[in-house]
């Protein structure tokens, strides 16, 4: 080999490692404490472990990493460094930790959402926020709407007698009616139709690319997003002339004492009916999926909810449900528990660390995602016996602290949470008692959009009883 050759090689070389810990200093500025940082892999500059991440189901990622470095370990991913946790007392540190770790979106979602909606916010203005979102969603709130959630349920098992339908699709329309009523009243019916149109259009777009081009599932979305707040605007113009006092959401961020303004009420109202749609349709989806697949646990679910319905015709009682009866149905809050579990439809959450944090000897950088991974906790053995089994009875006995988190911890654990099963307990109700199903086509499989679904959203036949 020529001298010439050699050189040029050497060079390259020199020019490579310069480049890389150039990088690497730049992306991961040393630290002054000199602690160690946690275990695992930084895979490529800016790609990371990305790829590694999303060509398998990232649950499995997720264990396999956990298995090589444990609890804790770090990696790189879309862009960003990030310490991934699955270990209970890790999880409830970070979630309650506020000031030391902060909620983080992706840009497209803050704009699409709106910038103002509690998710983003941290400090006095979110505080206020969810004050006035746990005043309409406590339990005390609540009671006074089963018997309306009670006809939703009925008008759309009603609709879906004798048809092959989509479950996921007909559960959105469920509680996205559900969570209307919660924002609006009764008088929800009055914008339903509108709301839903704009609200549809917007969702297509929420895992598209964020590029605002006209013709672009971003720039309809976008678009739909602004007609959405227009009609929020008018709705809440239309309540300040009535001048009357309202029980639900929207009256408790229309108080006064609230002090918020018309674009902070839009951006929340649409922040919330996000948050309470796609989770809860989906937990209802997967409730249909393990109660098919478990007979003796939908015999004894049903046999629950028919003693209900006895009792009240034995005693005269009104038939519709209230209340206390559902607060007396600990078989089917257990099948509600336990797919919560199973499901994990969040698999993990995202924080940011705002400041250097020191944690079991490790340094978390400032800057660095930290994704406490719900699923993975709920799937430890160490956490749960037989975690892939889906028993019900499992939780005759209290979890272990912080081992069960399907609404989150801390200061942004979930406010809709009573709602959330309030809903799922009055639809089941009606579901058992009345109708009977059988699931279409392909039985396995889960996909992500982005909660966790059964296969194409399970097609099921659906069939009234008599
Ligand atoms: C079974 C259904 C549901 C599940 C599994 C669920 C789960 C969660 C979780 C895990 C969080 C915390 C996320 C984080 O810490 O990053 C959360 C937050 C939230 N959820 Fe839910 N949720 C459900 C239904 C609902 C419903 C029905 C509503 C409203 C009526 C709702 C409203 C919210 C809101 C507003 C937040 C943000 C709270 C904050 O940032 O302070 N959720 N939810």
């Amino acid at each position: 080999m020529e001298v010439t050759t050699l050189f040029f090689y050497f060079v390259s070389f020199l020019f490579i490692v310069l480049f890389k810990s150039l990088i690497k200093s730049f992306l991961y500025p040393s630290n002054g404490k000199q602690l160690p940082l946690p275990p695992g892999s930084l895979g490529w500059p800016y790609i990371g472990e990305t790829f590694q991440m999303y060509s398998q189901d990232p649950n499995l990622f997720f264990a396999n990493k956990i298995k090589r470095y444990g609890s804790m370990f770090k990696s790189h991913i879309l862009g960003c460094p990030c310490v991934m946790i699955s270990s209970p007392e890790a999880a409830k540190f970070v979630l309650n930790k506020a000031q030391l770790f902060k909620p983080t979106f992706p840009a497209s979602k803050e704009r699409m959402l709106g910038k103002q909606a509690i998710f983003f916010h941290q400090g006095t203005y979110h505080a206020n926020l969810r004050k006035l979102v746990l005043r309409t969603f406590m339990p005390d709130s609540i009671k006074s709407i089963v018997t309306n959630i009670e006809s939703i349920a009925q008008t759309c098992l009603k609709s879906w007698d004798g048809n092959l339908i989509t479950t996921y699709l007909e559960m959105k329309t469920f509680t996205f009616n559900v969570a209307l009523l919660s924002i609006f009243g009764e008088d929800e019916i009055l914008y339903r139709e509108d709301l839903k149109r704009c609200y549809y259009t917007l969702e297509k777009g929420y895992n598209s690319m964020p590029i605002n081009l006209p013709g672009t599932l971003f720039h309809k979305a976008m678009k739909a997003r602004k007609e959405l707040a227009q009609i929020l605007e008018q709705i809440i113009s239309t309540r300040r002339c009535k001048k009357q006092e309202y029980n639900d959401l929207l009256g408790s961020f229309m108080d006064e004492k609230a002090g918020l303004s018309d674009e902070q009420i839009s951006d929340n109202i649409i922040g919330v009916i996000f948050a309470a749609r796609d989770t809860t349709a989906s937990v209802l989806t997967w409730i249909l999926k393990y109660l098919g697949e478990n007979p003796s646990v939908l015999e004894a679910v049903t046999e629950e909810q028919m003693s209900i319905l006895k009792r009240k015709q034995e005693s005269g009682e009104e038939m519709g449900l209230n209340w206390a009866d559902t607060k007396n149905m600990p078989i089917t809050s257990r099948v509600i528990q336990e797919t919560l579990r199973v499901a994990s439809i969040l698999s993990f959450t995202f924080r940011e660390a705002t400041e250097d944090v020191e944690y079991q000897g490790y340094l978390i950088p400032k800057g660095w995602k930290v994704l406490p991974l719900f699923r993975n906790i709920h799937h430890s053995p160490e956490n749960f016996k037989e975690p892939e089994k889906f028993d019900p009875s499992r939780f005759e006995v209290a979890p272990k602290p912080n081992t069960f988190m399907p609404f989150g911890n801390g200061s942004h654990a979930c406010p809709g949470n009573e709602l959330a099963k309030l809903e799922i307990l009055v639809f089941v109700h009606h579901l058992t008692t009345k109708y009977r199903w059988s699931v279409v086509g392909e039985k396995n499989g889960i996909q992500y959009g982005p909660f966790a679904l059964p296969q194409n959203g399970l097609p099921i036949k659906l069939y009234s009883k008599k």
